[in-house]
């Protein structure tokens, strides 16, 4: 890409230093925990130990005795305001607090109220709950079984566990192709349950200001403007209406779709405001986070693929169960109850394909968020790229080879997928061979031959991706009947200077800095000229929030817009002070000059002076705009990832040697912020493959519910990334950007698998699900005779 301004400007391609940065490493953010407000109030959450009992009694006698202590609030109270139970993003219901039973181990079960932390936490402890253990349902296979205990007794017509069917793609088609194909593979692939685990856990601070009547809460939300709606509509009838609604996200400490939902905790503390009218706060600690926040993934998967003998992919099939826990709180786009997951036909040019789903309700957390994706496209992506390689393998080609072969190529953009999809742009070759060059491909398959002579165990995988981000355009695209758009709305001030707002919100992304680069590259006017605020709902410009990588597609593409309105007000002032028509005006990031006379100019700092002290009478002062973006289509990212390992035989640890990625986002509005996004995104990518999962025992007991047991990767785990990128505009991005947030997350597991079963398959292994801890593949080796 070529750069438009220069490195003082600050536009798209200008690796400028985040301006958010000396606030955050000087210690000077301010996450909601940083929040105090006089006469504020502390709550502190009782939990449940079991995964399913009857609640037969609360008492809150000794924990009122602690001194400091001020109430119990229990489902009972606040089912006085019909406030006990609250509607998910899937327009399921969520207890709030319960009154009759409890459905999953740490579930909210009382709170308390208390003048400081210390207090409320002192009399969570003693809150004694009587509870009458009913059977947990554990594994959503069961929960669908004739005669499994129905979880919701609270639905009146509920006779099962079963959530939801939802289906796509021509079944008949599909089953036609299988019917003829050559060769097809089959697989059972269980992508585990994990968590975000951010640094910064959830909270919030509700202050109910009971003399105007209004409600603002702090809060680490990724969607402030959604919330403040949410909040409006099921708080109304106890007078909460939305213009009396503010609600602010201040830093916020990473959210990967963790703080998308609305949980219990917060509609406790807003209750709780309103009932005292002071200020109170919740913060979760780190096990309420991991034990009880929304979590991602948890898909069963039965994929299968066929194809001819030659290596020609031609069909595709999948049916999944999604277990949901207790209630479905996934966030995803209404119409799509499995998100995005039917993008699964991933970068292959497949002629047929057809998608099943079935959520089923367990005793277990909610969820099913868009961890760091583009809600579920890690699932479709680690599905079909393990699926293509299991093919490849079977086949006895070279999986580079095989995918080559099987691409969607460059030529077929904009590409109907069988499942539906347009993709935009694509040059899924190039990524590959690019990634296969940098590598070394060639030389590597030699070392991993001779090295098998010796018995050593070393393993190549490829994950080539294709990601959908952008949600979305509203056709399709709401969520609770909010269509996706986003927003951007620009204030030029008379001395050149902006602010810019937003309906997103950053949550360590760089919004602040690369937002202000896009106005540059339009305007003209120095990034550092720019000041760019979110997450203020009294302010911003309503948006739908960052998540699912759409801030650049789709609030990115609002900044654009909303600088060209801004652009074309310029013109005609700038007509105006030299005197010409406004077609005889040439525009240059900055610059209207004199067609023929480029020394007659005027800058965009004259033209913001004179909007405010010399416009032509008739139009109105003032140099503003806004911009609600509705998407045409979504874009689509990709990238050819390409790891290696070494398996140590007598441990059966996986060690990932080179890890190259390759990615390709479109236009780049910063280098250095994508690098980034991409060294972030893999890491992220790693701890799945190698080490997280949430499990629970038999009776609905969490193993994971710690970091003493959910094991992140640290600087130690982690290795060298090597990246790289491709350049693929989309042609319907006002910029030719995609989203890059959460390719690598959404990328390396099934990389880092691919890797791990190319250096098994000889053994005769197909498939390794994650986390591909060591005791997994130690156990593997056993069976096949390598290691004692
Ligand atoms: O929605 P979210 O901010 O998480 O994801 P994104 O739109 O993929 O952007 C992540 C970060 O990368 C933002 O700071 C973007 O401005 C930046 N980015 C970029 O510099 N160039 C792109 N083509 C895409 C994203």
């Amino acid at each position: 890409m070529t750069l438009r301004t220069s490195p003082e400007v600050g536009g798209m391609g200008h690796s400028i230093k985040r301006k958010e940065d000396p606030r955050f490493i000087r210690g000077k953010g301010t996450y909601v925990d940083d929040v105090v407000l006089p006469g504020m109030l502390y709550l502190d959450i009782v939990r449940s130990p079991h995964a399913h009992a009857k609640i037969v009694k609360i008492d809150a006698t000794k924990a009122m005795a602690v001194p400091g202590v001020l109430a119990v609030i229990t489902g009972q109270d606040l089912a006085k305001y019909n406030l006990h139970w609250m509607p998910t993003l899937m327009s399921d219901t969520q207890m709030v607090l319960p009154v009759e039973k409890v459905m999953y181990q740490a579930q909210e079960v009382a709170a308390v109220l208390a003048t400081s932390r210390y207090a409320a936490a002192d009399g969570a402890a003693v809150v004694e709950v009587e509870y009458d253990p009913l059977p947990a349902v554990v594994d959503p296979h069961k929960a669908l079984e004739p005669g499994a205990p129905v979880l919701r007794t609270d639905k009146k017509d509920k006779k099962d566990n079963h959530i939801w069917h939802w289906e796509w793609g021509d079944r008949a088609a599909t089953d036609r192709a299988f019917a003829e194909a050559d060769v097809t593979v089959k697989e059972q692939i269980y992508i585990p349950r994990i968590h975000v685990a951010s640094i910064e856990t959830c909270g919030c601070i509700a202050h109910f200001d009971k003399v105007d009547g209004k409600l603002t809460v702090w809060m680490t939300t990724q969607a402030p403007h959604a919330i403040r709606t949410v909040f409006a509509l099921v708080a109304g009838h106890v007078g909460l209406a939305e213009h009396k609604i503010r609600i602010i996200s201040p830093d916020i400490g990473g959210g990967f779709g963790g703080k998308v939902p609305v949980y219990p905790g917060y509609v406790i503390a807003v209750a709780a405001s309103v009932l005292t009218g002071k200020p109170v706060k919740w913060i979760e600690d780190r096990m309420e986070n991991l034990q009880a926040d929304s979590f991602a993934r948890d898909y069963h998967i039965t994929a299968e693929l066929a194809g001819k003998k030659d290596g020609t992919l031609t069909a595709l099939r999948i049916k999944t169960l999604a277990d949901h826990g207790y209630t479905d709180a996934a966030a995803n786009p209404s119409k799509f109850p499995a998100g995005l997951f039917h993008v699964c036909t991933g970068s292959y040019d497949l002629k047929a394909a057809h998608v099943e789903v079935d959520g089923a309700y367990t005793n277990k957390p909610p969820g099913g968020i868009a961890y760091r994706c583009s809600f579920r496209v890690t699932e479709a992506v680690h599905t079909i790229e393990r699926m293509v390689d299991i093919m490849a393998h079977q086949l006895g080609q070279d999986p580079a080879a095989f995918r080559m072969k099987n691409f969607i190529r460059p030529e077929q953009f904009p590409y109907k997928s069988a499942l539906g999809w347009e993709y935009d742009s694509g040059n899924y070759g190039g990524a590959l061979q690019k990634a296969m060059d940098g590598i070394g491909y060639a030389e590597l398959r030699r070392e991993q031959a001779e090295k098998r002579k010796r018995g050593e165990l070393m393993g190549i995988g490829i994950s080539s991706f294709t990601e959908i981000v952008g949600a979305g355009p509203s056709k399709h695209f709401d969520i609770l009947g909010l269509k996706m758009f986003d927003s951007c709305e620009i204030r030029i001030h008379p001395t050149g200077k902006a602010i810019a707002r937003f309906g997103t919100k950053s949550q360590g992304q760089g919004h602040e800095t690369t937002y202000a680069q896009i106005l540059a590259e339009e305007l003209g006017i120095p990034a550092a000229d720019i000041q760019v605020e979110e997450g203020d709902t009294d302010t911003a410009p309503y948006g739908l929030g960052t998540y699912a990588s759409r801030s650049t597609p789709v609030a990115g593409a609002a900044a654009a817009v909303a600088s060209r309105k801004i652009i074309d007000k310029g013109r005609k002032i700038a007509a105006h002070l030299l005197e010409v028509a406004p077609e005889d005006l040439v525009y240059e990031p900055g610059k209207f000059s004199v067609k023929g006379s480029p020394n007659r100019s005027k800058t965009i700092q004259d033209v913001a002076f004179a909007a405010y002290t010399n416009h032509p009478q008739g139009m109105e002062a003032g140099l503003e705009a806004v911009s609600y973006y509705d998407p045409p289509n979504l874009t689509y990212p990709f990238g050819s990832y390409i790891c290696v390992v070494d398996i140590d035989k007598g441990t059966g640890e996986v060690k990932v040697r080179r890890f190259l990625a390759i990615d390709d986002c479109g236009n780049i509005i910063n280098p250095m912020i994508v690098q980034g996004q991409v060294h972030g995104g893999l890491t992220m990518g790693l701890a799945p493959a190698l080490f997280e999962e949430i499990s629970y025992d038999e009776f609905g007991n969490v193993q994971g519910g710690s970091f003493i047991d959910y094991l992140l990767p640290t600087a130690v785990e982690t290795p060298k990334w090597e990246t790289g990128h491709t350049v693929t505009p989309s042609p319907h991005h006002p910029l030719g950007a995609k989203g890059v947030g959460e390719s690598a997350t959404v990328g390396a597991p099934a990389a880092i698998a691919n890797a791990v079963v190319d250096a098994l398959w000889h053994l005769g292994v197909r498939h390794v699900d994650i986390p591909i801890t060591p005791p997994k593949v130690w156990k593997l080796l056993r069976e096949k005779g390598v290691t004692e």
